[in-house]
């Protein structure tokens, strides 16, 4: 069995991956299933935690015992991450976030034409994991004692209350440590989990293999296997930073 040391905690996962509407029938989306996210959830639940998954555009049963929040772009799953952040000990951004989306959204099909196609011109998304990283290091600037977890007694949406633990994903194929390194501080997270981006590793498998960098410590190595295995060892790092 897994250990309940995730018990009277709140966690908020992302998963899956965010669509950016071009016209009201065609999107720009990613090829990830949420099978990650999904299994962070499910082994979160069953370590005890209250989880809030916010899920974009998956297509798999939902996580057993816990509230799903669905969005499909990367606007609505901002606003749904932070909403949920607001009284949560943990935040784990499992989700593929669409860097860019087009700049205007057409009202109507954009029709075929004989000439050249039109071009989609693209803006930049929010980096909703830099952004709660932010919001986390300001609100400690202003009040270094606030940072308690909600479980702790901070009441609900009370100011100065944060994520005690931020878990970032990262896709990276060379320079691993020394990129998620940089892509860490960046992004102000705790613990940001490298997938080895190669053959077998592709989108929708059932299986999985990490480095899981630690800020302020040494990376830990997850062996290629079953999602949930990658799950319950980022839950055994985020358990330990939490007691
Ligand atoms: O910078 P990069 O896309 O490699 O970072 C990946 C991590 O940042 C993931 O945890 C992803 O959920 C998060 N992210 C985000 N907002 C974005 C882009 C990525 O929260 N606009």
């Amino acid at each position: 069995g897994r250990p309940r040391d995730l018990a009277g905690r709140k966690v908020v996962v992302s998963a899956g991956g965010t669509r950016e509407a071009i016209d009201p029938v065609r999107y720009i989306g990613n090829r990830s299933s949420g099978l990650q996210g999904y299994a962070l959830a499910r082994t979160a639940v069953a370590r005890g935690a209250e989880v809030t998954v916010v899920a974009a555009n998956i297509s798999l049963a939902d996580p057993a015992g816990a509230k799903v929040v669905r969005v499909e772009s990367t606007a609505e799953l901002r606003e749904a991450v932070l909403a949920a952040s607001g009284d949560a000990d943990v935040v784990v951004m499992a989700a593929a976030v669409a860097d860019f989306r087009p700049a205007t959204r057409h009202d109507e099909k954009i029709k075929k034409t004989d000439g050249e196609p039109a071009p989609i011109h693209l803006t930049k998304n929010p980096d909703i994991l830099a952004e709660l990283g932010e919001r986390r290091r300001q609100a400690r600037a202003t009040a270094p004692d606030a940072g308690v977890p909600s479980g702790a007694g901070v009441p609900t949406g009370a100011e100065g209350a944060y994520p005690k633990v931020i878990v970032g994903f990262a896709a990276e194929t060379h320079d691993v440590l020394a990129n998620g390194q940089a892509k860490l501080a960046r992004k102000g997270c705790d613990l940001l989990v490298v997938n080895q981006v190669g053959e077998g590793l592709a989108f929708g498998t059932p299986d999985n293999a990490a480095t899981v960098l630690v800020a302020g410590g040494d990376p830990v190595e997850v062996p290629f296997g079953p999602k949930d295995d990658v799950a319950d060892a980022v839950w055994d790092l985020v358990a330990a930073r939490l007691s």
